[in-house]
């Protein structure tokens, strides 16, 4: 008799005598335990013959407490489950303790849960989500490796800022109260441990390009760092990015490479995670609820997937977005926090929502932007002020993906660096790219999390990481 998870147990009807290992949810009338085990999100339901069983036993089956059971597995007598096991011995593995357990069986708030993060996943809610964060890992893997790419591990440890934003984590190894001196008075970085000033990665992108130079397709999926102070539902200051980069691809070739990407990661979960996108798409419902009828969405959680997967993406230049902005309802009755007026204007999240919500009412992948609103590396367009970079918008989330063409030309990219002041000695090994044998090679990053919250339907990053990094926020 082999110990079984619950998921493959509720496959088996042939199964007499079982085995099983988990957490108890509920304990009804000494009689009747709700199991779990985290394998699905159904519980299993045990039976116990309590005049059978020691009162001292009886009393240990609390909510939470860790049991070993063995048993008959049978057609269920009662509604809401096929099968149940009849408990013929019951072992207590971990006592709970009733009074103090937090994940009492009623309804959290996701605030309370996240205080609790180390044991949330003992909720429907967010053993659902992260079960489906990890099939999304797994398939943003399968789609790359089915596809020729090579999967490249990025340092997070680095000495240049790709996006050129310098909102970067510092790592040091100096004193920190007496660090030593340049005889200028700066921190000196020569004696630091790698002998210069180091950050945590915003971005594995530069690192990305040396490799596609070379074999071609590459993606790098790892974790990113970001000091910016944005406390928003959707920043997270530590999260994971998924960045291909392919040689000899144009910005075309990205935009289809992003579309069929994103399509084929979500049908993978629609496919794979039937049962728990159910039930969090009945979560959502409820959630809904609860809001004004105008703020409700119109499409289900999974209605929302497959419009995804069925419908193309709308590609829409930056130019004609202006348009469309400008001559919008909200921003001709001041709606909007940020007036556009006129072409250049950086977009906000209100007016990408706006485009993707209300305007297009699909996926929206904006190109061409104005140069001095991107970074340095992207290509820029014959009409000198316009880059071919491009932002892929999604409702509910705003900007899931930002990519572009790489500039390719090496006297180009060296004018751009020095116009925003990027030191050519620091990334000559980028530049080198460009000097042995460049072309023309394009890729984008995606925020994974932004991805498992379009694909859970859940409203705040911050529950769909195990642990959050926010401003003021490194508990666990
Ligand atoms: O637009 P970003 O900054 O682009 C880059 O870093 C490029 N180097 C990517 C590339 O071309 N290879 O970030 C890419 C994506 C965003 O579209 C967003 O989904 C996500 O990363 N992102 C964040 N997700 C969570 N929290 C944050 N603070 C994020 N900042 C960016
Ligand atoms: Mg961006």
């Amino acid at each position: 008799m082999t110990t079984l998870t619950i998921a493959q147990l509720l496959k088996e009807t042939k199964q007499e005598s079982v085995e099983i290992k988990g957490w108890v949810r509920t304990f009804r009338a000494k009689r009747f335990i709700a199991l779990n085990d985290g394998s699905t999100l159904n519980n299993i339901q045990c039976v116990v013959d309590f005049e059978n069983t020691d009162e001292d036993t009886l009393k240990r089956i609390t909510t939470g407490a860790a049991v070993h059971i063995k048993g008959e597995l049978v057609e269920s007598q009662g509604k809401g489950q096929s099968v149940e096991i009849v408990v013929s011995s019951i072992e207590i593995l971990g006592d709970s303790d009733p009074e103090t357990y937090p994940i009492q069986p009623k309804k959290h708030s996701f605030e309370f849960l996240r205080e609790n993060a180390h044991l949330r996943t003992r909720t429907n809610t967010f053993s659902a989500v992260m079960r489906l964060r990890s099939a999304l890992s797994f398939a943003v893997h399968k789609y790359f490796n089915d596809n020729g790419f090579y999967h490249m591990h990025t340092p997070i440890i680095t000495g240049s800022d790709a996006e050129g934003a310098g909102e970067m984590f510092r790592v040091s190894t100096l004193d920190q109260k007496k660090p030593p001196l340049t005889e200028g008075g700066a921190i000196d970085h020569t004696k630091n441990f790698f002998g210069k000033d180091t950050n945590l990665t915003v971005s594995g992108q530069l690192e990305a390009e040396t490799y596609a130079m070379s074999l071609g397709k590459v993606y790098t999926f790892g974790p990113t760092f970001r000091a910016e102070n944005s406390n928003t539902s959707r920043h997270l200051s530590e999260f994971w990015m998924i960045e291909p980069e392919v040689a000899f691809m144009d910005l075309a070739g990205n935009m289809d490479l992003a579309e069929d990407f994103m399509k084929s990661v979500i049908a993978y979960v629609l496919e794979h995670n039937a049962e728990d996108l159910a039930f969090l798409d009945q979560r959502l419902r409820d959630e809904e609820k609860t809001k004004p009828q105008a703020e409700r969405s119109e499409l289900s959680l999974i209605e929302k997937l497959k419009f995804v997967t069925d419908n193309n993406f709308k590609r829409v230049s930056y130019t004609e977005a202006i348009d469309i902005l400008r001559n919008s309802k909200p921003n001709k009755k001041k709606k909007f926090k940020y007036i556009i007026n006129e072409w250049g204007a950086d977009l906000q999240s209100e007016h990408e929502r706006f485009l993707v919500e209300k305007h297009f009412k699909c996926p929206v992948i904006l190109f061409d932007y104005p140069a001095n609103i991107k970074a340095f590396y992207m290509r820029l367009n014959e009409d000198g002020k316009t880059v071919r970079a491009m932002d892929v918008l999604f409702p509910g989330i705003g900007e899931m993906a930002g990519g572009s063409q790489r500039e390719e030309r090496l006297d180009i990219l060296k004018q751009k660096m020095a116009v925003l002041d990027i030191s050519e000695e620091e990334l000559w090994w980028y530049l080198d790219l460009r000097k042995y044998g460049t072309a023309v090679h394009s890729g984008f990053g995606l925020g994974f999390e932004r991805l498992v919250m379009f694909a859970t339907g859940m409203g705040n990053i911050r529950d769909v990481i195990p642990y959050p990094r926010t401003p003021q926020n490194a508990e666990f």
